[in-house]
């Protein structure tokens, strides 16, 4: 068997003051260690296959009978000794490494969390659905069409004569092939005769819906946009109803100080026709008339294609662009931040427009 460096401090058995020595060397390398790792390497070397004391040890096997016994208490007492140090320096280890635990994974409860951006609604469909609240709250229905849309229920069917400028391609988006004879609708007004022909008379609906146009995209333009669109068909409703409700709606839309007023205007599909402006109390600008929509009786022609009967039942309508209303309610001066669909714009407005 080769001597290595380590058998060289091996004790012998018998030796009492070298096997004090060992005992001293893992004491103090134990008291050294100052973290939980430290100590097992010190543990390996101390008290391991190959530490001194336990090779001294295994000699005794191969001493003289008589010195058996006096070696076996020596190093019985040495190896006692070893292992009372390192189970009392465990202790004291662990429980420091509880501690630091115990302060390292302390939460903070008052510190300010991260923050994590959210998105918000866009305001266009916050104020859809402000309007629609407004008139489900009196009764009437939301109803949808389309917005590939048949030429005849956009134009035909609300009275638009087939020479009617609005039909010229500048204005209307028409869908491929010609003769399918479909648009992208210009307008919610073919809502109206869809819910006459879908519904029981009487009928009372808000039609909300995205409406193109061949516009170029400026501050005040978008080719793809948004109306509301209402009609009221029942028996001997007049234009004071129409004027009531848009009354109503102006209030709970801009403030108890609101009022309409109604300029004489022309629509194919209204008779008579009127533009209407809204006073508007908290306009930028100061209190002021603005412009809102368009409206009126619906004509008799519109009644008849929807086949409801124009002799039993008259009805009003009226329709407004989401975008403008946005605008002059909200002060936004331009459309074009309501399609870039910058988060930031649709915070600004927070949950509420
Ligand atoms: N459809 C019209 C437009 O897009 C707006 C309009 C005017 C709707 C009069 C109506 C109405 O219901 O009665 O310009």
């Amino acid at each position: 068997m080769t001597t290595t460096a380590h058998d060289e401090a091996v004790p012998h058995p018998l030796d009492e003051e070298a096997v004090d020595a060992r005992v001293r060397d893992a004491l103090s390398s134990f008291d050294a260690a100052s973290d939980l790792d430290e100590l097992k390497a010190a543990r390996l070397a101390h008290t391991g296959d190959r530490a001194p004391i336990v090779l001294a040890n295994r000699r005794i096997g191969s001493l003289a009978k008589e010195d058996k016994a006096a070696a076996g208490k020596l190093l019985g007492r040495a190896r006692g000794q070893v292992q009372k140090a390192l189970a009392a320096r465990t202790e004291v280890l662990e429980a420091e490494h509880a501690e630091r635990l115990l302060v390292e994974e302390t939460v903070d409860v008052t510190a300010a969390p991260r923050r994590r951006r959210i998105g918000a609604r866009h305001p266009l469909s916050v104020l859809q659905e402000r309007v629609s609240d407004v008139f489900t709250a009196m009764g009437w229905e939301i109803a949808e069409g389309p917005e590939v849309e048949s030429e005849w229920f956009n134009f035909d069917a609300l009275n638009i004569a087939p020479d009617h400028p609005s039909r010229e391609m500048q204005d209307t988006f028409f869908v491929e092939p010609p003769d399918a004879h479909l648009v992208l609708r210009t307008h919610t007004s073919p809502v109206q005769v869809r819910s006459l022909l879908e519904r029981e008379l009487p009928v009372y609906v808000l039609c909300p819906g995205r409406t193109f146009r061949t516009d170029e995209l400026d501050a005040t333009h978008t080719p793809v946009f948004h109306q509301f669109e209402g009609l009221a068909v029942d028996e001997g409703l007049t234009m004071a109803d129409l004027k009531g409700t848009l009354e109503h709606f102006a209030r709970k839309m801009f403030g108890p100080e609101a009022a309409i007023r109604l300029r004489p205007a022309y629509f194919p599909f209204t008779e008579p026709s009127a533009e209407m402006d809204i006073w508007h109390p908290d306009a930028k600008g100061g209190p002021q008339w603005i412009e809102w929509g368009g409206c009126g009786m619906v004509h008799p022609n519109v009644l008849r294609a929807a086949g409801a009967d124009p002799d039993r039942y008259t009805g009003f309508a009226f329709g407004m662009g989401v975008e403008r209303t946005l605008m002059f309610r909200n002060g936004v001066p331009d459309m074009r931040d309501m399609i870039e669909g910058d988060v930031r714009f649709s915070q600004r407005f927070g949950m509420e427009v």
